[in-house]
């Protein structure tokens, strides 16, 4: 189908959120809001996708432009906040002669599966209707639009909760603000909506009983699972739909063939992917964008963060950010690995010993109170417990280069730059200001020293 084109209205204030942040750029399962929804739309091969957004939006633009690449998205500035069918108006000037069907969602509506627009769709075309509605039938109606039937059964129109009478209020069946429109009809119907009502708003909810009294087809399709068309008013929504997103993408994996130890202790966001047979342990956070293969342990009480995470690899008790570690390495238990860390196969990185922005080579180990900071690391290199490199001079930083095999001896300080050749053996305590040539050995150390002991 070439001829399907999405909207999402987002100018919404989102004042229950309290927040100096627009709410549709509020996180759940770590990923913002809108960007559920353009994930969601995205399965439907759109044509153009357009965003409605809210004065003083900036934010939501820059956010958007991270979406440039795959999705063709034009935005439109609603100004003045008088109305979801006032918003929708925004993108008239850009689709206005544009045939086909329009898809209608919410910024805020996160938990909707791309499944269940796919069926909207399907069943709008199937149907020739002219407006299909997503509705949900819920025990708490209160708040929502309540989807009118007449005495055939056929939706006639959507009345809203401060317009409905008392009979109209026990309806069940609501509204989830999510439509599917003939766009070319689409247009003149919600010119005809107005705005006399408590609230003295311009309702896109009203194009619905226009189009049917105009004889053409309103319908909707209801869904049993009412928890996917919650909208997100509230930080406690927020919470209760991260913790919903988040049980979806534990059930998942697991059904894909990954061990999660203790589902409600791990935080695993969308966008992760993992390999089969690896097993997840309690209290561990896996965030952003992180990719981890197959056979690996990770946790209890870890935290991952945008990196990429080879085959049989364990990482315990540990913090990850930003990295790429490769096979069989072995982190932690309390090591921290900083944002551009490369950890090639075989590499040890043990306890409390931390690694910033370093390339460590096959097979060397960094095992003990160690921190490894804008370092070259050869292979199989030894870094013996509490050395340091020594990367700033309070203005700059500067490099260290370790090649293959060296042995670094306990407590050493490589003031860097400075760079340590093949095979050398450093001996302990040394403080290492000079390059070393490849087979030598160094010591930087004063000489011990040994006196009688005066007697008090
Ligand atoms: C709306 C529906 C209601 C439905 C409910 C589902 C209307 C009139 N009512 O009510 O039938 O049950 O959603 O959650 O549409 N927006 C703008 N500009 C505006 C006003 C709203 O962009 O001037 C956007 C909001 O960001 C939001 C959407 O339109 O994404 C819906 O507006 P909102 O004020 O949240 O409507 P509800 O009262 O929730
Ligand atoms: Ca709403």
């Amino acid at each position: 189908m070439n001829n399907i084109y999405g909207v999402i209205l987002g100018a919404g204030e989102g004042t229950r959120m309290k927040s100096c942040l627009p709410k549709v750029l509020h996180k759940v399962a770590g990923k913002e809001l809108i960007s559920h929804v353009i994930d969601c739309l995205n399965h439907v091969k759109l044509q153009k996708l357009f965003v409605v957004i809210g004065s003083g939006s900036d934010l939501v633009l820059k956010h958007l432009k991270r979406f440039d690449e795959n999705l063709n998205i034009t935005t439109a500035l609603q100004e003045k906040r008088l109305g979801s069918g006032h918003a929708l108006l925004q993108i008239k000037k850009y689709a206005e002669g544009l045939k086909g069907h329009l898809i209608v969602m919410c910024g805020d509506t996160p938990l909707v599966r791309q499944e269940t627009i796919k069926q909207l769709l399907q069943y709008h075309i199937k149907n020739k209707n002219f407006a299909t509605i997503l509705s949900g039938i819920v025990n708490e109606p209160f708040g929502y639009g309540r989807i009118v039937r007449d005495s055939n059964g056929n939706v006639s129109c959507i009345i809203e909760e401060k317009s409905a009478s008392q009979e109209q209020k026990q309806i069940k069946e609501i509204n989830s603000g999510i439509y599917c429109f003939d766009l070319e009809t689409l247009w003149q119907a919600l010119s005809k909506v107005k705005n006399d009502n408590n609230k003295k708003e311009y309702y896109l909810t009203d194009v619905i009983s226009i189009l049917n009294k105009s004889g053409y087809k309103t319908d909707a399709l209801s869904i049993t699972n009412e928890e996917e068309i919650l909208g997100i008013n509230d930080r406690k929504q927020l919470a209760y739909a991260s913790k919903i997103l988040r049980n979806r993408k534990l059930d998942k994996l697991m059904s894909d063939g990954i061990t999660i130890i203790d589902p409600t202790t791990t935080y695993i966001d969308n966008d992760v992917i993992i390999g089969q047979d690896t097993v997840i342990k309690p209290n561990t956070s896996i965030e952003g964008k992180v990719k981890i293969g197959k056979n690996c342990q990770i946790g209890p009480n870890t935290c991952i963060c945008n990196s990429l995470i080879g085959d049989d690899t364990i990482i315990l008790y540990s913090y990850v950010d930003g990295s790429n570690i490769k096979n069989n390495v072995k982190i932690g238990p309390f090591s921290h690995i900083r944002p551009d860390s490369i950890l090639k196969d075989n590499v040890k990185v043990g306890n409390f010993s931390e690694v910033k922005k370093s390339v460590i080579d096959k097979g060397s180990k960094v095992n003990h109170l160690s921190y490894i900071g804008d370092a070259i690391i050869g292979k199989d290199v030894n870094i013996g417990a509490g050395t340091i490199t020594c990367n700033y001079d309070g203005n700059n930083k500067h490099q260290t280069i370790i090649q293959d095999e060296v042995f670094v001896g306990s407590n050493v300080n490589l003031v860097a730059p400075v760079k340590i050749g093949k095979k050398v053996l450093i001996a302990a305590g040394s403080t290492i200001t000079e390059n070393v040539l490849p087979n030598k050995l160094t010591i930087a150390r004063a000489r011990q020293i040994i006196k009688v002991r005066k007697k008090k």
